[in-house]
């Protein structure tokens, strides 16, 4: 039977299946709480239970305390429940996110292509369009495995049914390699989405810097060209960092919209370029931007997606050029390798 969920303070109500979170199920009816992890192990979906009981689940010790599961808090990610319940979810209101419910669809798998050494590219047909905003992910299952992982989406949302996934390997991963090494053609796949909250805050209306490394192009790759397909007019410049040149990919389509839309800068960063007839920047993309930008950010809005590193060090250059947290976006989604 299925038991009520109220939500503080937008007095929202779901209703909760059995044995379902109260994540899974807010997320399908279109209600957004704070998510990251999805497994128990990060602590960003918290919420207070103010009335009711719940079942905590698989909830990790250091991702809710002791001293927090004593003070009523509980993981909405790992929580079940057998009644009715209220809770308090720290919700910011985000004017730029459409509501739109996750939901499970299936798909054929029908292109697969290395884009690099080491990023494989991968198509699915769906069986029924993914509504979604540009810069979202999706859950990815496979075969034998019970927990999925999460892929931003490489494609717009103007594709209709066909999705993007660039996957980059991580050699001694779990997954990333057999996913490379198994994946066919007509394969029938599984994903769950979309999820999270990384897209363009148009409402913002200024200037658009992306950072974007290594298989991290996908949801800037995303963004750039919804932007673009809707006729944005704001300066949109994208940096993406890799370490060679047959580590950047995509740079033709790039440098191909460069010259179609005056309003879109493609700066391509190599860190370790060993081409003497390279003409793009060398180093890191920090630091190009810093030249670039002449130290001074503030008046935009930076969206980062990347190894931690590269964001670490792109976040440091844009407050010290007075770029503060509310215009810095970054992927907040982890997943294992
Ligand atoms: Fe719930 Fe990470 S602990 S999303």
């Amino acid at each position: 039977m299925a038991c009520k969920l109220e939500i503080e303070p937008t007095g929202d109500i779901v209703e909760v299946q059995e044995g379902q979170t109260l994540l899974d199920a807010a997320l399908r009816q279109g209600i957004y709480i704070p998510h990251a992890c999805n497994q128990g192990l990060c602590g960003t979906c918290k919420v207070e239970v103010l009335e009711g009981e719940v079942n905590l689940g698989s909830a990790s010790s250091f991702a809710l305390m002791d001293s927090e599961r004593d003070d009523g808090y509980c993981l909405a990610c790992t929580a079940t429940i057998n009644d009715d319940v209220v809770i308090e979810a720290d919700i910011e209101v985000d004017i730029d996110a459409r509501t739109i419910p996750i939901k499970d669809i299936w798909g054929t798998v029908i292109k697969k292509e290395m884009l690099t050494p080491r990023i494989l590219g991968l198509w699915i047909e769906l069986d029924e369009k993914l509504d979604f905003q540009a810069g979202q992910y999706i859950n990815y299952y496979v075969d034998g495995f019970n927990e999925p992982r999460a892929f931003s989406l490489a494609n717009q949302p103007s594709t209709g049914k066909v999705i993007e996934l660039n996957i980059g390997i991580i050699p001694d991963g779990e997954l990333t390699p057999i996913i490379h090494k198994n994946t066919k053609i007509n394969d029938r796949v599984k994903i769950t989405g979309p999820f999270g909250r990384f897209f363009v805050k148009r409402s913002a209306n200024k200037p658009m810097i992306f950072f974007a490394g290594g298989s991290g192009l996908s949801s800037p790759k995303s963004m750039i060209l919804d932007e673009l397909e809707n006729g944005s007019k704001q300066s949109i410049t994208l940096f993406h960092g890799a370490r060679n040149e047959e580590e950047l990919y995509y740079a033709e389509m790039f440098r191909n919209l460069e010259k179609q839309y005056d309003n879109f800068k493609y700066i391509p960063v190599l860190s370790n370029n060993e081409n003497q007839f390279w003409s793009g920047e060398v180093g890191f993309t920090n630091d190009v931007a810093k030249k670039m930008y002449d130290g001074k950010f503030d008046g935009n809005k930076a969206y980062l997606c990347g190894p931690p590193m590269m964001t670490e060090a792109c976040i440091k250059v844009l407050m010290q050029g007075r770029l503060f947290e509310k215009d810095i976006h970054t992927e907040k989604f982890f997943s294992k390798a």
